[in-house]
């Protein structure tokens, strides 16, 4: 344990937190995961993509959502807006843009054209094209058809959808303090990325809890990341239904000599303990030197991690009470030397064996869980951004009674 770990400090700061044991029944229970659906991810804003994704006008990003059993069309109009609708034809519900992939693609288009009887759309999701119009009922309106849209809003570049009719909540308010918390970093200039995802046998809170909280580092990181970081959250803030903390480290005395050269190439690791400069002033507030990383849930299932000249993400996205698409997304700035690629490539390679000593306990755990064994899971002090998910989901699930 860090020095500087006070005991209890985070349940002194959060006592209506609670210290008590948590139960398991949400992570193995189908009928908690039906109203998982119906109350949280049908009605709260989600992360959908990046702004630069969908570039220009008719470019667009097709998104499969399984625990709504749709795909999500983001269309970006001449307009230079970018909107969401339901990826579902006006006249027989064929799809309009064919899936060609299991999750997401990514294309562009003039109109979007229903391959089944071609009725087509712009990119506002207008019905613009009809064959034989003068044969469908006198009352049929192409301006009343277009499609489906969802509502559909951007923060810091990050595009949000919420499945609502009309969600109650807009997207400023739903993030509030922590929007402002995790606004101005330069998340569009760190723009070469790399994604792994997965599908997890588990339920999606095993996911999203294995990454809040750092508990776990000097055991399953032990091979990835030998002594780096310390077991303490630090500026714990719980914002609402989000939460976030600082990760802080101890410099390696005897780093490898290629991890060594890396680093110093392309600070395109974590580990590297470097001076705040494109931090926004919220990040680190406390201005600790040894600062590696910010780590942060965005209710419900959406990770986002900034560092210095790095910034990361992870989602899980509930595909049923046992299962879970994983997404890490990782994004550095664009190198500009062979040298600084080569880094990058090293870099990379060990965030992905660390996010592979992540992911591997997850569906070893709800297997276990499910066995019935245990009621509760014992959570201490240095869990408490655990602990808040499972009072915010509390929260969203009792909210009726
Ligand atoms: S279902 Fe799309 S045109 Fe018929
Ligand atoms: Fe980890």
């Amino acid at each position: 344990m860090a020095e500087d770990v006070v005991l209890n400090r985070w349940a002194k700061e959060y006592p209506w937190l609670g210290t008590g044991p948590v139960s398991t029944e949400s992570c193995i229970s189908k009928e908690v995961y039906e109203k998982e659906v119906e109350h949280i991810f049908s009605k709260v804003w989600l992360c959908v993509a990046r702004e630069e994704e969908l570039p220009e006008p008719g470019c667009y990003k097709l998104r499969r959502l399984d625990f709504a059993n749709t795909s999500i069309l983001l269309i970006r109009g001449k307009d230079h807006n970018i909107r969401a609708f339901h990826n579902t034809c006006s006249h027989r519900g064929n799809t309009v843009v064919v899936p060609e992939h299991d999750v997401e693609q990514l294309g562009k288009k003039r109109v979007f054209t229903c391959r089944f009887h071609a009725w087509s759309y712009d990119d506002r999701g207008r019905l613009i094209g009809v064959q034989e119009e003068k044969l469908f009922d006198t009352c049929f309106r192409k301006d009343e058809n277009g499609l489906s849209e969802i509502s559909c809003d951007v923060w810091e570049g990050f595009v949000f959808v919420n499945l609502e009719t009309s969600p109650t909540v807009g997207l400023a308010d739903f993030l509030s303090s922590m929007g402002t918390h995790f606004s101005g970093y330069p998340y569009n200039e760190l723009t070469h990325n790399f994604t792994y995802r997965t599908v997890l046998n588990c339920n999606w809170k095993i996911g999203v809890d294995a990454f809040s909280e750092a508990y776990h580092v000097n055991t399953i990181h032990a091979g990835s990341f030998p002594g780096t970081f310390s077991t303490g959250l630090q500026m714990v803030k719980l914002y609402g239904d989000h939460r976030t903390a600082a990760i802080c480290f101890n410099p390696p005395k005897d780093s490898p000599a290629v991890a060594a050269i890396s680093q110093r190439k392309a600070r395109g690791s974590l580990v590297g303990n470097v001076a705040g400069t494109t931090l926004p002033q919220t990040i680190n507030d406390e201005g600790r030197d040894d600062f590696s990383f910010e780590l942060s849930v965005f209710f419900p299932n959406w990770l986002l991690h900034v560092a210095e000249g790095i910034w990361f993400t992870h989602q899980f996205w509930p595909m049923g009470y046992d299962r879970c698409l994983w997404e890490g997304r990782y994004y550095v700035r664009e190198p500009r030397t062979h040298s600084e690629r080569w880094a990058l490539e090293h870099a990379i390679v060990l965030q992905r064996n660390a996010w592979l000593e992540d992911t591997a306990t997850m569906e070893g755990t709800f297997n276990s869980l499910l066995s019935g064994a245990k009621d509760f899971m014992l959570l201490q002090d240095e869990e408490v951004l655990v602990r808040h998910g499972y009072h915010v989901l509390e929260k969203y699930l009792n909210k009726d009674s």
